[in-house]
């Protein structure tokens, strides 16, 4: 097998003859497909909800680059979370990270409880305090490493040993860390979820999400529920996507190298207390007060003060207000999302430009 850098390139069909030769995987703009006569479809693809040879392509390079057994793209990693919390029956039991996309706090909190299943959340680094709260009907363990926004990690195979001792599925968003830097499913995590819309893609310009799953028995039941459910990904995001990800493996080395110059500036100044950077692009710190935090956002120039992260552009983010806004304030406060947390994702751009302007911002 290629390497992961040469398989965000060519996917895994080199030079299909299917596809003319072309160099660039094609668009195929349709909703549906013809067939020669009842039962005899030769392509296999038949409507393009359900399945599209665009998307087609894009789920197997995902598949390659997470080393899944099947992934389904999603219109957006909400999309591809709603999905996965679709999974689950009344009764079930299922622990969450407590320091979760405050996105995905929303969907627990106001839209999975009609169906009655209980949602816990827990401190996922603490091993035990995981094991302490699996019960009898406990169904899957879902979290983020490192997690949005405080960056803390998670041990996948320590996670896994114990979901395996008690047949709990192990399901990890791996949107911050992407295949490049690390690969759950090989860690021992039963199903995948990205935000496709940050590093993947990676120009700030689609919104998209993956559901990659470890065993057929699983992608079996997400391909029912998204056939059913229509929340896939369209030909032209696809294709997207597809571009975006033969750099990904570039983008995340200068991603990183950005970012850790940043984290040593930012470590240096004595109006910042706390800076969290596990790996990859994204940086989040505490100022010494909320105004600190108002001003820097204010007076950012090149960096742009927006929800989002994982692009080309650098993007300045205030988790309070922006992202975790629906997060009861008491989860908010004790993991430690308050008014003078900021949340930078850093771009491509010269770092000496970037810290240039966050210089200049701070020091108003
Ligand atoms: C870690 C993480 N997972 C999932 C999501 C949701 O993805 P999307 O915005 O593509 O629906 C986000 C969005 O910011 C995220 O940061």
């Amino acid at each position: 097998m290629y390497s992961i850098e040469t398989r965000c390139i060519h996917g895994e069909k080199h030079n299909n003859p299917d596809q003319n030769y072309s160099i660039s995987f094609p668009i195929y703009q349709t909703a549906s497909f013809s067939h020669l006569t009842p039962g005899h479809n030769p392509t296999g693809f038949d409507y393009s909800r359900e399945s599209n040879p665009t998307r087609r392509y894009l789920e197997e390079t995902m598949s390659s680059l997470e080393g899944a057994n099947d992934t389904i793209a999603y219109a957006s990693g909400m999309a591809a979370i709603s999905a996965f919390f679709e999974y689950f029956s009344p009764g079930d039991h299922i622990l969450c990270g407590e320091d979760l996309y405050g996105g995905v706090v929303r969907l627990i909190e106001l839209v999975c409880k009609k169906n009655r299943y209980e949602v816990e959340y827990v401190d996922t680094t603490d091993i035990n305090a995981i094991e302490k709260n699996i019960k009898s009907n406990t169904k899957a363990i879902y979290f983020e490493t490192p997690t949005n926004p405080m960056m803390k990690e998670t041990n996948i195979p320590e996670v896994a040993k114990i979901a395996s001792k008690y047949n709990v599925l192990v399901a990890v968003d791996n949107t911050f860390m992407t295949p490049y830097f690390r690969n759950p499913i090989k860690d021992g995590a039963d199903i995948v979820l990205h935000s496709g819309t940050k590093y993947i893609s990676g120009h700030n310009d689609t919104v998209c999400g993956f559901l990659c799953c470890k065993t057929k028995e699983l992608s079996d039941r997400f391909r029912l529920l998204s056939k059913t459910t229509g929340a896939t990904l369209g030909p032209f995001e696809c294709w997207l996507v597809l571009r975006g990800l033969k750099t990904l493996a570039v983008r995340m080395d200068r991603h990183s190298s950005n970012a850790r110059e940043i984290k040593a500036w930012l470590e240096k100044r004595d109006d910042v207390d706390n800076v969290f950077y596990a790996g990859s692009g994204m940086i989040s710190f505490y100022v010494n007060s909320a105004d600190k935090a108002l001003s820097i956002l204010k007076n950012i120039k090149l960096i742009t003060f927006a929800e989002s992260l994982g692009g080309t552009e650098s993007l300045l983010t205030y988790p309070v207000v922006q992202t975790h806004p629906d997060v009861p304030v008491e989860q908010r406060e004790k993991i430690g999302i308050n008014d003078r947390l900021l949340r930078l994702s850093v771009g491509l751009e010269a770092p000496s430009d970037l810290i240039d302007d966050l210089e200049k911002a701070f020091n108003v």
